[in-house]
This record gives structure tokens, sequence and C-alpha cells, in this order.
């Protein structure tokens, strides 16, 4: 086995497992197999990290991730080793064709059917549009097998992944798409961006191209567009994916434009009408037009998934993966707490700790940890949002934040600088809730985390 098969090996290997090889990681895995030393990789190859940062975390996080994939502890110094068992663990169980295409030269084995490794079928088409290549992708396994035991036990045919900006949402959602793709039950997978807001018209276009292009068949041709995708997403098994819905709702001001009717009245028939195929949307916010749209329960067709926060575990392999930062496991437990689990929020943290504080995160939380700033995009998001916010939220947003405690409604009622309804009320705790700001616990009110931290800063406080 050469370098190149082993390498290609090991992809397919981790990629099952939902980790995709990086740049860095794979010319640290060819120096490895060549049996070259950490210093020695750091010097033949342009890596852009430091020496210490590839010892201490990237390498020790690729070598888990192998460990994890081939069953065995993996040592840099007798890398082929382990690799080589494992493949001809697999190579007995798979059928001589895949085994193969590993080892051109691999004598033939009886033929037997795949058995314990399910290499991929190659059966879904795809086309993954703009999506951003996620790289580095840590944890979220239980998030992952929720959703696919909806997609695929439960038959959901409208799935909204919701949660507060920077948790996560578009790269899980392109992750789940992956593990979709690979296993091979559905025809096609298709990513599109919402983000710069396509009218309806020209989304359903771009979809029945692509689908036109990605599966056969000749559909009975109708000039209502909507006529014609259901073709495919009843004939098919399609997986959809469209990303950050939340561009196209209306903010807290805005009348409803009949642009986001149309997308409105294309979300219910997604989640009403009779289909084989599964839509999930991304967004910050619940949008209002599905409201009426059962949802949650066992058997419904419609299905709303609230991301938390990013593990403990899993936020550090991810910052530890892309940065250059030293601390005791309370520091990082602490930075990372701070940020409640955030992966953009913490990665535009880290990044600062990097180039202010030499990547020493005590250094930083002594001066953050009372006063917590919220940096780059996540400010920028947030800050946005609360600005769209109608007066009333606005009201309810600045008293969580002054009071800086969880409430029930009839102390908000009774805090708020200018009178409010019930209904007033009622209905700006509904809007804040769906828009991830605000968490509801045993019916006391809170803002989410960040946001408090956020409004806070804004107040002064
Ligand atoms: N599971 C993860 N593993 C590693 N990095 C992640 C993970 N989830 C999010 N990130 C990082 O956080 C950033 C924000 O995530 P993103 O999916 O864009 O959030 P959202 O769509 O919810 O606003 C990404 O660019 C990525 O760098
Ligand atoms: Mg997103």
């Amino acid at each position: 086995m050469n370098m190149d098969e082993a390498l290609q090996f090991v992809e397919t290997l981790l990629a099952q497992r939902g980790h995709r090889l990086n740049d860095l990681e794979r010319k640290i895995f060819q120096g490895a197999w060549q049996g070259k030393s950490y210093k020695e990789i750091h010097r033949v190859y342009d890596l852009g990290i430091s020496l210490e940062h590839m010892m201490r975390n990237v390498g020790p996080t690729l070598w888990k991730h192998l460990r994890d994939a081939v069953g065995e502890p993996i040592r840099m110094k007798d890398l082929q080793g382990p690799i080589q068992r494992a493949y001809a663990a697999k190579a007995q169980a798979v059928l001589p064709a895949i085994a193969s295409s590993f080892v051109p030269s691999m004598p033939s084995l009886p033929v037997s059917e795949p058995r314990g490794l399910s290499l991929p079928q190659h059966r879904t088409q795809t086309d993954w549009g703009m999506a951003p290549d996620v790289g580095i992708f840590c944890g979220r396994d239980r998030d992952i097998a929720e959703l696919q035991e909806r997609i695929e036990l439960d038959r959901c045919r409208l799935i909204f992944l919701l949660g507060i900006a920077g948790i996560g949402k578009t790269c899980l959602g392109i992750r789940l798409g992956q593990h979709i793709a690979h296993q091979g039950d559905f025809d096609a997978v298709i990513w599109r961006s919402l983000t710069n807001q396509p009218s309806l018209n020209l989304l359903l276009e771009d979809l029945l191209q692509t689908l036109q292009e990605l599966l056969p068949g000749n559909p009975p041709w109708s000039s209502n567009l909507l006529l014609n995708l259901w073709y495919y997403l009843r004939n098919y098994r399609c997986l959809i994916l469209l990303d950050g819905l939340e561009r196209l709702l209306p903010s807290g001001s805005e009348e409803y434009s009949a642009e986001y009717e149309a997308y409105g009245s294309f979300l219910r028939r997604l989640g009403e009408a009779y289909h084989n195929s599964c839509v999930i949307l991304t967004s910050r916010e619940r949008p209002q037009a599905t409201s009426t749209l059962a949802g949650s329960g066992d058997s419904s067709p419609v299905y709303y998934y609230w991301l938390e926060e990013l593990g403990e575990e899993s936020a550090r392999e991810m910052l530890a993966s892309k940065f250059d930062l030293s601390g005791s496991d309370r520091d990082w437990s602490l930075l990372i707490r701070l940020y409640v689990g955030n992966p953009l929020a913490l990665n535009a943290a880290a990044s600062q700790i990097q180039d202010l504080y030499a990547g020493a995160i005590d250094r930083f939380l002594a001066v953050h940890a009372t006063e917590t700033a919220i940096f780059g995009e996540i400010r920028q998001v947030l800050e946005q949002q609360l600005a769209q916010l109608s007066r009333q939220e606005q009201i309810i947003v600045d008293c969580l934040a002054r009071i800086g405690e969880p409430m029930p409604r009839t102390r908000i009622l009774t805090e708020v600088t200018a009178p409010l309804s019930n209904e007033q009320l009622d209905q700006c705790l509904q809007k804040l809730l769906w828009r991830s700001l605000l968490v509801l616990e045993n019916f006391y009110y809170m803002l989410h985390p960040l946001v408090q931290k956020y409004a806070q800063g804004r107040l002064g406080l």
C-alpha cells in the first residue's frame, strides 16, 4: 500500500464518520506516513501554523480521529501498521470491486455481500451550489442522528433547522446533506443559499433546472413551476437544503411583502401536500407563515429543530484545530461557557486571544470574564437583529437586559418602562422566542445569554 492509497483509504474511513480531512491534516498524514517527525514536517511543508500548535493541537486531533476510525491506538512513529491492518480487515469484508479501488493490483477475493463497511454507492446525485467548504467539523453527532431519524424513519417532508446566529446551522445542514448523499438512499441532494433573497420564481426555476440535469425522466411540463417541481418531489426522493431563510422574513416593523407571502404559501404546501422528498430550511427565525402547520409531534411531517450550543469538548476541538491557544482545562471551559458554546462567537474571541494575548486564554479571561466582549460578525448580526425589532419588542429586551434575571410574564408587565397590554406582551414574547433572542424555561423568560451580554453592553450596564 503506497502513501496515496493509504491517504485515499483513510479519507474514505474518516468521511464515513463525518470527518473530512483538511489540507493541513493531509500534509501531516503524508509526512508521518513517510516517517517524518513533526519538526521535519513543519520544515518541509508550508503549513502556515506554528510547530507548537501542530504538535499540541492539530496533530493529536488527527490521530484521535484516526484512532476512532481504525479502532486501535495510533502512534505517529508507527502509522503504517494500524492503517494497513485496518485496510486488510476492511478488504476482507467488502466486495472485491470496491476493495480493488484502493489497491489496483489486489488479488480478487471471493464475492460476498459487503459486511461491516458500507462504502459509498454514489447513487445520490448532488449539486452543492455555492455551499461553503465546511472543513473542520466537530461534534454534533447527536444532532445529526436526531435529524436523520426524522428524515428517514418519520419521513418528515419539511424541517426547520433553527437557532441563534453563529450556532452552526449552515455547517450542520451541509454536513447532514453530505451524510445523506453518502448513504445513497436519496436520489438527489441539492443545497442552495437564500441569502441573496431570490424571488420564489427564480428559486423554483433554478431547482427545476438542477433536478432536470440530475435526474432522468420527462416530466409532463406545465406552465406552473410548482407543479413541475412536485413531479420531482413526488417521483423521486430528493433532499433540498435551503440556507438562510431569515433573510426573506420581514423584520419587526416591516409589512409582509408579496414575495414573502409567496414563500409562505410555498412552505405551507411543502408541509401539507404529499410528496416523497424532504426540504430542510435553516433559519435564525421560525417563520410566522408556518405557524398553523402542526410540528414536532411524532407523526408530523413538519419538524422544528432548535440547534443548541456546541458541546464543550467539541468546541475545544474546533478552537484547537484552528487557533494557537494555551490554557488550563479550567480556562478552556470558562472561555467556552463565556460564549455559551456559540462557534462563531468563540472563533472571533479565539482570533483576538491569539493576536492580542499571545494565545493565553487566562490573560484574555482576566480582562473579559466580567464584561464579555462580543466580537466580529456575530456582533454585527446581533446589532442588526436588535435594530430591526419593533418598539415594543425593544422595550421588553431592554427591560430583561436591565433586570438581568429570568422573569415570569407578570413581572415583565410591571417592569417595562411603557405600558403593554397582555395581548401585546404575548405577541412580542412569541416573536422574540421565534427569533432565537429569548429563552423560556418553566414560564420564566430571559434573553439568550449572548443577547443579554450584547444588550447589557449597549445599555452601558
Ligand atoms: N460543528 C462545528 N465544527 C466546527 N466549526 C463549526 C461548527 N459549527 C459551526 N462552526 C464554525 O462556526 C461558524 C458559524 O457557523 P454557521 O454554520 O455559519 O452558523 P449559522 O449558520 O448558525 O449562523 C462557521 O463558519 C464555522 O467556522
Ligand atoms: Mg448560516
